[in-house]
């Protein structure tokens, strides 16, 4: 069947076939649709609809369009953490390395950044020299060797996501709950894992926005784990400001760092929190400890000890990156920048942070990517100095951006728009909103 038929069946608002879907990623993976029919096709998804059979059936032709890892040489148990899709959403830095520490093997194949949200592989390409692009037998050594490896899809492993992940990100095709689950679960069950955690944003920096929504996400997510056999977790969590104290490739890895080298301060601490709850989860899954609080006593010892940031050096050299950075994680920051203060133009307590308007800004400076062959700028991104319930006063910064010297003077204008001031406390933020 031609592509035009098929996307003419969508279009039209009928259901697809699972020969149809099937003839669509294969013809994603061989090259035989280009990149203008694939996305008309995926734009048609979005538009008229998915039922629960054609989601089904889509996650699974994109999960077989690559082969699933064989990891049963590997004695640990397997588990990984996913999110869908954050601001300053970096938390896969710390948790790869930590559940490492904690005994759990942890294969982690990542994306790039995904509409106005950061992508792991971008900020792990800001650590000079890392490689992100690992075949299969390259990535199973550095797993065997330091308990994790961080990796994008191949041509091996969820090479449909690959492509369509890219094409989606550049056509605002990304926030429907059925092309979110088969990319996510795509990627994840090509793992080969036992367990898998999937930290579901909800709230303005959130793909799905609305609570209940977020809930189907998480149902729709856990249910398709469980079909494929893999132990899922689904814990949803607050957007509704950037997590953490930075926004943008280097200066969240640098966040990491400092975390892994003890050394967070109060505004980095959403971050660190987050991660202990999913690491938690993660082991308790993996059946490593009985329960969150035996996890939580683990995983506090273990970052105690600084035998994680060791654990994350050893990551570092060993995918061909520069382990000087765990030293002095200053080193990643560009020098020369022009930083422009977002001020406070009155004074209460701080209600909302749009972190929807903080991600695109950021994109918009070069942190991310208008089209799908665009390079990103690694060193630019945006501090937040004052978070959800802080009071300020007129003329306090709120936060900084960082960014060239071309790009001042419209920015911090956008940024300051995205904060909502109030005489009195509106609202505190709790982290966790839920379990599934
Ligand atoms: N993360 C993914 O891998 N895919 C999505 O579609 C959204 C978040």
């Amino acid at each position: 069947m031609r592509p035009q038929e098929i996307i003419a069946i969508k279009r039209d608002g009928k259901a697809l076939s699972d020969g149809e879907i099937a003839t669509f990623i294969d013809g994603v993976c061989d090259g035989t649709w280009t990149d203008y029919q694939i996305t008309a096709l995926i734009m048609a998804m979005f538009i008229r609809g998915l039922n629960r059979r054609e989601q089904y059936s889509i996650t699974g032709a994109m999960l077989n369009s690559g082969t699933i890892m064989d990891l049963s040489d590997i004695d640990a148990p397997k588990g990984d953490k996913h999110s869908t899709g954050g601001v300053g959403d970096k938390t896969s830095l710390i948790i790869a390395p930590l559940a490492a520490v904690c005994g759990v093997a942890v294969p982690m194949i990542s994306g790039r950044g995904l509409g106005h949200t950061g992508g792991t592989l971008d900020k792990l390409e800001s650590i000079p020299g890392f490689d992100v692009n690992l075949p299969f037998a390259t990535f199973k050594k550095i797993l065997k060797k330091c308990g994790f490896a961080l990796a994008g899809q191949t041509k091996q492993i969820a090479p449909a996501d690959k492509k369509i992940y890219a094409l989606r990100d550049a056509t605002a095709t990304v926030p429907y709950i059925p092309l979110i689950v088969a990319s996510i679960m795509s990627k994840k069950l090509a793992e080969g894992l036992d367990a898998l955690v999937l930290d579901v944003k909800t709230g303005s920096g959130a793909f799905i926005q609305k609570y209940a929504e977020t809930l189907k996400l998480a149902h729709s997510l856990c249910e398709t784990g469980k079909t494929f056999g893999v132990n899922t977790k689904a814990i949803i969590t607050e957007m509704n400001q950037p997590l953490g104290r930075y926004v943008g490739n280097s200066l969240e890895v640098y966040e990491c760092l400092k975390i892994l080298r003890g050394e967070a301060d109060d505004v980095m601490q959403p971050t660190l929190e987050l991660s202990v709850e999913l690491t938690a989860t993660l082991l308790v899954q993996c059946k490593v400890v009985g329960s969150m609080e035996a996890a939580k006593d683990k995983i506090r010892r273990a970052l105690a000890t600084g035998e994680v940031l060791e654990r994350f050096r050893l990551n570092i050299e060993l995918q061909g990156g520069d382990p000087k950075i765990c030293d002095k994680p200053e080193g990643l920051l560009t020098k020369g920048l022009t930083k422009v203060a977002v001020i406070a133009e009155a004074s209460g307590y701080i209600g909302d942070i749009d972190s929807l308007i903080i991600g695109n800004a950021v994109c918009e400076i070069g942190g991310g990517r208008l089209t799908a062959e665009d390079s990103v700028d690694h060193a630019v991104g945006y501090e937040c100095i004052k978070t959800v319930g802080d009071r300020v006063n007129k003329g306090d910064e709120l936060g900084i951006v960082h960014c060239r010297k071309n790009q001042s003077t419209h920015i911090g204008e956008k940024l300051r728009s995205a904060y909502k001031i109030s005489r009195d406390i509106t609202r505190t933020t709790k982290l966790v909103r839920a379990t599934v």
